[in-house]
């Protein structure tokens, strides 16, 4: 049976159950802070277990895209050496919210493995937690299991945990066995063998761990599943080895066209490989970056060991990025992102691997330093965790390399590197908890706060509750027109009040579907009803218009740079608007006028926008824009201007894009690599730098006494004369030097018939000297000259004649003394030589003594 077939009988099997189809959430998680990628079907549903939130449905069925680079079951080591672990992979799920619970759940589980999917229940093993009777006695009593196949197991593999904190509870699992001889089963194996195949995780979630390490009871309980939909197609497919279903042949077989090697003789490669590209092409296409942090970092230390394996197969060009259009033809139909964001995926993954060629040329320099410190026959621990953390090297390519050289590696001392690291990863992933505990005061009964701001900036409202928190008050009302921070957008400030109360509107924030006002000023508890709220308007228009020019500005990113641009990160002020894209060269001076200029027209034309409520089909049928990996509801808002821009959004926009006034673009810088940042600035703040623009302009004309057409060529004059002035002062010096070689000679002193000159000269630099020296000694038939000069530090200059050298004297024996005495060094060749000294008092000194110190030397 295809892999597509199997999730597809999965899916319809559930519906046939009553369930409804929800698709996967972005492996990049949106809303919870406690998690680093999503890593399990029931992520997305965590605030419904923990009753924040109410289910559109009390059934769900779904496949669930996940990402596990750690954690109990995911060494990164191993992913691709053996042949079932993976760092992306897809679970299948069923959910009940309340509904169905433990029955239901195991009796569907079996009736799809056996009857639907027709398993061997000979094969098939169960485990429920030991605490767990009634499952225990359920499962023989409603399927037509063999009781001897169902094993009590302890806390470690049968009570399930979506992390540090979280839902959790007791669970069931599906094991299979794969071996070829079914009488060789044996309870021993399950969870300790790898001939037992785990399939299928029933969890019944009926706690919450806090994090204080506590269980608490949920208000109701719930079934979460988690099907290895890999595993389940080798399974079904009748292979043992999830590398060799439909879902990675293609990849791998794509890969073989590129090589000499197949996967046949040297499979690891390939599987690193294909593992590792669809880890990165869903988190790519899911909004993550390569970096040197959090996330980013796990997405670099992936790409390194793919292109690194890829090296075993002689790839030594970036050649990753040419397998992604493979995995849109296998997983395309169900995850179309990855054949709509192919190109950016492609771009961002190939860009990465060209520069690991760069740090991997510098990783094996580091590898023949560490092995020439290395003392005996082992590398340390700690310098084999260097090349795999700071260069990526995986640890059995150090190995390989290292045994070609007959060595090996202090593997302990690895480990224990590699855990201090963890250790370190762990606290970081630990972002801050943002939604804190608030002891809210219920005020009246009302529900809690719509949105009515989009059409008015004032309005009559009920307060719900309050809390005192942080010294600060905390409101939520019926209706608010206050905008909350979201997509982008800052929040409104303004003033709630009413005649016991004034209060300054501070931000507001959306927490758990609220919103929370937060506030500062004169508070009563007394007459806690109504209060009449007033937004800052004239802030909340600014704000407007820089949102409204983000989405044109977002278009004409995508017009002059190209399609590969994508949002990846957005503020909107009232002040500016801030921007970043995906994009991997500079923007040019030109291509920022243009883009200025598709905007400002567009505003020209003065587009009434229009904004409307629809399915989210629709929406993207119409080529909406959405933000990379964003969870959208099934109805969405939609913000269209003219036929130029529509994007998904629920920010506040101008009613006509000619409200905006006009656009500046006042800076672009690169903020990551691959991602450039663009402040821009609209309406009367673009208006004021403009202002400021052209009175620094005006300045600039009126120092250099030009109109502005003449400006440039002024100042390109005004260089070139400087310039030109700086060489002619370096010529006149120099030709003043020379022009004083009489005045040098007429004070020579004789040494018999040896002339010797020894002064101070105005020389900067050793050049100077040199040219000054050689005109003198050309200029002498028999002689020595000695010539002082300072820049920063004192220069000495030593000459000797040809005679005096042939007759085995030397300047460099005279420079090296002379240094000495400087308290530093000296040396050359023996007709000229050169030497170096502390301060100006010594080199005088020296020179003072020249003629004294020559005759000793020539006489002595
Ligand atoms: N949430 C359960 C798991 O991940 C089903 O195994």
């Amino acid at each position: 049976m295809k892999s597509n077939k199997i999730r597809q009988t999965f899916i319809d099997f559930f519906e046939s159950k009553g369930h409804v189809f929800v698709p996967s959430s972005p492996v990049v998680p949106q809303d919870d802070p406690t998690l680093l990628f999503a890593n399990a079907g029931m992520n997305q549903f965590k605030p419904i277990f923990l009753g924040e939130q109410s289910p559109s449905n009390l059934r769900a069925v779904n496949s669930q895209k996940c990402i596990r680079v750690s954690g109990k079951h995911n060494d990164l080591e191993e992913v691709g050496v053996d042949t079932f672990h993976h760092t992306f992979f897809e679970m299948l799920g069923n959910w009940s919210f309340g509904d169905y619970y433990k029955e239901d759940a195991i009796k569907w589980a079996w009736e799809l493995f056996t009857e639907v999917w027709n398993l061997d229940k000979n094969r098939l093993w169960v485990t429920v937690f030991e605490e767990d009777e009634e499952s225990y006695l359920l499962w023989p009593k409603i399927t037509n299991i063999d009781p001897n196949r169902v094993l009590k197991s302890g806390r470690k593999d049968n009570f399930w945990e979506m992390g540090e904190t979280g839902p959790c509870g007791p669970c069931s699992e599906i094991h299979y066995f794969i071996g070829d001889d079914i009488s060789k089963q044996n309870q021993d194996g399950v969870n300790n063998s790898d001939q037992y195949w785990e399939l299928w995780n029933l969890v019944f979630i009926q706690n919450n761990r806090l994090a204080n390490g506590q269980l608490e009871e949920l208000p109701s309980k719930h079934v979460d599943t988690g099907a290895g939909f890999e595993r389940l197609a080798s399974v079904l497919q009748g292979k043992l080895n999830n590398y060799s279903t439909d879902l990675f042949q293609p990849i791998i077989k794509e890969c073989e066209l590129l090589t000499d090697s197949t996967y046949k003789e040297n499979p690891v490669p390939f599987q690193v490989i294909a593992d590792h590209l669809r880890m990165l092409s869903f988190s790519i296409a899911d909004g993550a970056m390569p970096g040197n942090e959090g996330r980013g970092y796990v997405l670099r230390r992936i790409i390194r060991r793919a292109a690194r394996f890829g090296r075993v197969l002689n790839f030594e060009n970036a050649f990753l990025f040419k397998l992604v259009p493979s995995l849109g033809k296998i997983m395309g139909n169900i995850f179309p992102e990855i054949i709509e964001r192919q190109a950016h995926i492609a771009k961002i993954i190939k860009f990465e691997e060209e520069s690991f060629n760069e740090t991997l040329t510098k990783g094996l320099i580091q590898f023949e330093k560490m092995i020439s410190n290395t003392n005996g026959m082992i590398i340390s621990g700690k310098a084999a965790f260097k090349l795999y953390d700071t260069y990526g090297f995986p640890l059995d390519l150090t190995q390989q390399m290292a045994n070609e050289k007959k060595l090996s590696i202090d593997i302990n001392g690895f480990e224990k590197a590699m855990k201090d690291q963890k250790k370190r990863a762990r606290k970081s992933a630990k972002f801050d908890n943002y939604a804190q505990k608030i002891d809210w005061i219920n005020v009246s009964n009302l529900k809690n706060s719509e949105f009515i701001g989009y059409d008015t900036a004032k309005c009559e409202a009920t307060i719900v509750r309050y809390a005192f928190q942080d010294e600060k008050i905390y409101l939520v009302l019926d209706k608010t027109p206050f905008y909350a921070e979201s997509g982008g957008q800052v929040s409104d400030l303004g003033v709630i009040s009413n005649d016991r109360l004034k209060l300054n509107v501070l931000d507001v924030k959306i927490i758990n579907d609220e919103f929370v006002h937060i506030c500062e000023g004169e508070f009563s508890t007394e007459k806690l009803q109504k209060v009449d709220c007033e937004i800052d308007y004239k802030r909340r228009q600014r704000t407007k218009k820089n949102h409204t020019a983000t989405h044109l500005m977002h278009k004409a990113l995508k017009i002059v740079l190209g399609e590969h641009v994508q949002q990846a990160g957005s503020l909107v002020e009232p002040n500016y608007l801030r921007f970043d894209l995906t994009h991997f060269e500079k923007i040019s001076d030109t291509e920022i006028e243009k883009i200025e200029s598709i905007v400002n027209e567009e505003i020209l034309t003065n587009t009434q926008l229009d904004v409307s409520i629809m399915p989210i089909d629709q929406a993207k049928h119409e080529g909406a824009y959405a933000m990379f990996g964003e969870k959208y509801g099934e109805r969405v808002r939609v913000v269209t201007a003219g036929d130029f821009s529509k994007e998904l959004c629920g920010g506040t926009h101008v009613d006509r894009t000619g409200d905006i006034g006009f656009f500046k673009i006042v800076e672009e810088s690169s903020l990551a690599s691959g991602v450039r940042r663009i402040v821009a600035f609209t309406g009367d703040k673009a208006l004021e730098r403009i202002q400021k623009m052209s009175s620094s302009l005006n300045n600039s004309k009126r120092l250099l006494n030009c109109n502005e057409d003449e400006l440039e060529g002024r100042i390109e004059k005004l260089l070139k004369d400087k310039k030109e002035l700086e060489n002619q002062v370096k010529r006149n010096k120099s030709v003043g030097l020379l022009q004083d070689l009489d005045s040098y000679l007429s004070e020579s002193k004789f040494i018999d018939d040896i002339s010797v000159i020894s002064k101070m000269t105005q020389a900067e630099s050793i050049e100077e000297l040199k040219d000054l020296g050689s005109a003198l000694i050309n200029k002498i038939s028999i002689g020595a000259v000695v010539l002082g000069g300072m820049n920063e530090k004192p220069m000495l200059l030593i000459c000797l004649t040809n005679n005096l050298v042939e007759d085995g004297y030397s300047a460099a024996v005279i420079a090296k003394d002379l240094g000495k005495q400087m308290g530093a060094g000296g040396g050359g060749r023996p007709n000229m030589a050169t030497a170096g000294g502390k301060d100006e008092n010594g080199l005088r000194l020296v020179v003072e003594n020249g003629y004294d110190y020559l005759k000793n030397y020539f006489k002595g």
